[in-house]
């Protein structure tokens, strides 16, 4: 594929058998989405990658709950330096965290502890095709590699979070991962091959609940599993929370369930086996301003006198996590 000078690490991504009845579908959505002139940035974020030194990490562990990527005596002290700025001139860094030889990045959100949430519940993953959609950097798609996945493909349309997944991929190059800069809304319609579909945080951003589970349900294989994890609320009418302006400052949610109506969506897509299998109310800690994000987090969108309220009033953010199964 002749992918976008700013992608290097999406060029093998078509080359992979199960899309090949699809390469001309992808290129055109990946070539949209990553067009540099809508992204002004991309020219600084990619001299930001091409920066990192060249280095073979001697030792991997992607089933640490900060990804393993070499050890400190890999590199020399100036090695070190230039790797800490060019890693540091990419953040804001929102989900992690990594451990890049002697740079730890301590990403906003504490993603290992949504891991540890959903790890007991999912099929084991070993020799799964697995799709991670809204997947941000990628750090669940390595975790789902070191827990035994056979491949990932990683989406989401967000360039900064491709160039993070590049500066990764620079050192771990692991075919077994791949990352399309692309949305939900452009993955294909007739490719029902994953055996695991995971759609963590993205759900509540969709202005249809309904489509965005059946968009899901479209990509697996038959008797293949879904993962949703999601915001959710304890009461609302009709079961839905749509905020009439921001939510917890962010400014794209449209849909958030109840743990009933959220059962129910997947049961009327035809999924069996729905259950909810964690519900958990995001704490301080596990989402939270550090050196990597230094934007407003968690802490500036609640409220400061009463916790469990957001600053515009709302209930403070809950998620849960239901799996379900595609009929066979
Ligand atoms: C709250 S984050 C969740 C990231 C990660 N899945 C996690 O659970 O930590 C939501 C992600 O969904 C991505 N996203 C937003 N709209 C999307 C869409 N239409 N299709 C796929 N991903 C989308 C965003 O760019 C963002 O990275």
């Amino acid at each position: 594929m002749s992918s976008s000078p700013y992608l290097p690490f999406i060029n093998n991504f078509l080359d992979r058998k199960e899309f090949a009845t699809h390469t001309k579908h992808f290129e055109s959505r990946i070539s949209e989405r990553a067009n540099p002139q809508r992204h002004g940035d991309l020219p600084k974020w990619q001299e930001f990658v091409n920066a990192l030194p060249n280095a073979t990490p001697s030792d991997i562990d992607l089933s640490a709950d900060a990804i393993k990527i070499g050890v400190a005596s890999d590199l020399s002290a100036d090695e070190a330096n230039q790797l800490h700025e060019a890693l540091f001139a990419l953040k804001p860094w929102r989900k992690g965290p990594y451990q890049v030889f002697d740079t730890f990045i301590d990403t906003e959100w504490r993603s290992d502890w949504k891991w540890q949430r959903v790890k007991p519940h999912i099929s084991n993953l070993d020799g799964r095709k697995v799709l991670d959609v809204g997947c941000g950097t990628g750090y669940h798609c390595w975790r789902m590699l070191g827990d035994g996945a056979d491949y990932v493909l990683g989406i989401d349309p967000s360039m900064r979070f491709v160039m993070q997944y590049n500066a990764i991929q620079k050192y771990l190059n692991d075919s077994r991962f791949d990352f399309a800069p692309i949305g939900i809304e452009d993955m294909p319609g007739d490719l029902a091959i994953f055996d695991s579909v995971f759609s963590m945080g993205v759900l509540y951003h969709r202005r249809n609940p309904i489509n965005h589970i059946l968009e899901l349900r479209d990509l697996l294989t038959p008797g293949g599993e879904l993962v949703l994890e999601t915001l959710i609320i304890d009461s609302a009418e009709g079961g839905i929370f749509t905020p009439e302006d921001r939510y917890a400052q962010m400014r794209n949610v449209w849909s958030i369930t109840t743990i009933e109506k959220t059962l129910e969506l997947l049961e009327s897509a035809d999924f069996t086996e729905v259950r909810c299998v964690d519900q958990n109310t995001t704490s301080l800690d596990e989402q939270r301003q550090t050196d990597w994000m230094q934007f407003h987090s968690l802490k500036e969108f609640l409220d400061p006198r009463d916790i469990s309220k957001t600053i515009e009033g709302h209930p403070a953010p809950k998620r849960g996590i239901f799996i379900a199964n595609k009929k066979s």
